[in-house]
């Protein structure tokens, strides 16, 4: 036990040296660009983590309460699709909260690897699985789930479950979506099932209200994204000269977030300095919708048979069983 976590820690401190180099080339990449933008994956510092933990509880933001929902619902029939001493394979774990409730319903699960690039959340959150699931391996591993990693050896001869909620999927391009789902079948094996939470497309209204809230939390966790520049990067953004934006693209089935900028101005970070028109915007985010059909031709499209879908009463959410 002392020794995995050990290891956990050392592959950390390494692998968060290198993502601090890659994090300054992505700003000074993205911000290059004739069009401006950074990749959503810098939002989870830990103050960023906090600001999403809260968004989760905002009265619009419907994606987690309804996953949540749909998972509770319907987590005995999701057992079926999982096989006897089977592990559970979460990819970005960001709480295990929906994960818990899986095992829960699937006491045949003999392992858990939760996946994430924070070794000291990871830890943490294990302990407290390995106190509610005394039966259960819990086997966290430290990695960037969207690049290729091996599974822990102890899992090598078991059935895999790949998990994947939150509709963390739609921050993927269609094609890296369909890329990642045929990297998580080679990471998987032969066999595999995959349970993937995936937001619909639904009303432009209901989806603007749920990254616009009316207390301003997905503001401040958009705009955090430059405070962390700032500190990490040696920035000097003015945070009053930016605002929030946030809004569907239909055409492209997708929410995208911006960061606005309010004046003419220049923002130095990473050692570079880059020039803002006023009303230029950085885009910070896309999050793709959708439908029932639209996932299944996608996950098709990766070499995965989707053998069921659940759903909650308003069309908002859909949780996909997939077979490889
Ligand atoms: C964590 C990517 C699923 O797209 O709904 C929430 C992130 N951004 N509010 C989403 C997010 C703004 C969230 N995901």
């Amino acid at each position: 036990m002392a020794a995995l976590a050990r290891s956990v820690l050392r592959y950390s401190a390494r692998h968060e040296a290198a993502a601090s180099d890659s994090f300054a080339a992505h700003v000074i990449h993205g911000l290059s660009d004739s069009s401006k933008w950074l990749s959503a994956k810098y939002f989870y510092d830990a103050a960023g983590s906090a600001l999403f933990e809260q968004i989760t509880d905002l009265p619009e933001y419907y994606p987690t309460r309804t996953e949540l929902r749909i998972l509770h619902d319907h987590a005995r029939e999701m057992a079926g699709y999982i096989p006897l001493s089977a592990a559970l394979v979460e990819f970005g774990t960001g709480s295990t909260r929906k994960a818990r409730i899986l095992i829960d319903a699937a006491p045949q699960l003999a392992a858990y690897v939760p996946v994430d690039i924070s070794a000291e959340f990871l830890n943490q959150e294990a302990v407290a699985v390995r106190r509610d699931f005394p039966w259960l391996a819990v086997l966290p591993l430290v990695a960037d789930f969207t690049r290729d990693f091996d599974l822990p050896s102890q899992i090598r001869s078991r059935p895999r479950v790949g998990f994947f909620p939150g509709s963390t999927i739609g921050n993927f391009e269609p094609d890296d979506a369909a890329e990642f789902l045929r990297q998580a079948g080679r990471i998987l094996g032969v066999g595999a099932t995959m349970i993937v939470g995936v937001d619909r497309i639904k009303d432009t209204a209901v989806l603007n209200a749920a990254y616009d809230d009316a207390a301003g939390v997905t503001a401040k966790f958009n705009l955090n994204v430059l405070t962390r520049m700032n500190r990490e990067l040696g920035g000097n953004f003015d945070l009053s000269a930016f605002r929030h934006r946030a809004f569907y693209n239909a055409e492209e089935h997708r929410i995208e977030m911006h960061l606005e900028s309010l004046k003419d101005q220049s923002a130095t970070v990473a050692g570079r300095t880059f020039d803002f028109r006023k009303g230029e915007t950085i885009h910070t985010e896309n999050s793709y919708k959708y439908t029932v059909e639209s996932f299944r031709t996608l996950a098709e499209a990766a070499g995965w048979r989707p053998v069921a879908t659940w759903t909650d009463e308003k069309d908002y959410f859909a949780v996909h069983a997939l077979k490889l």
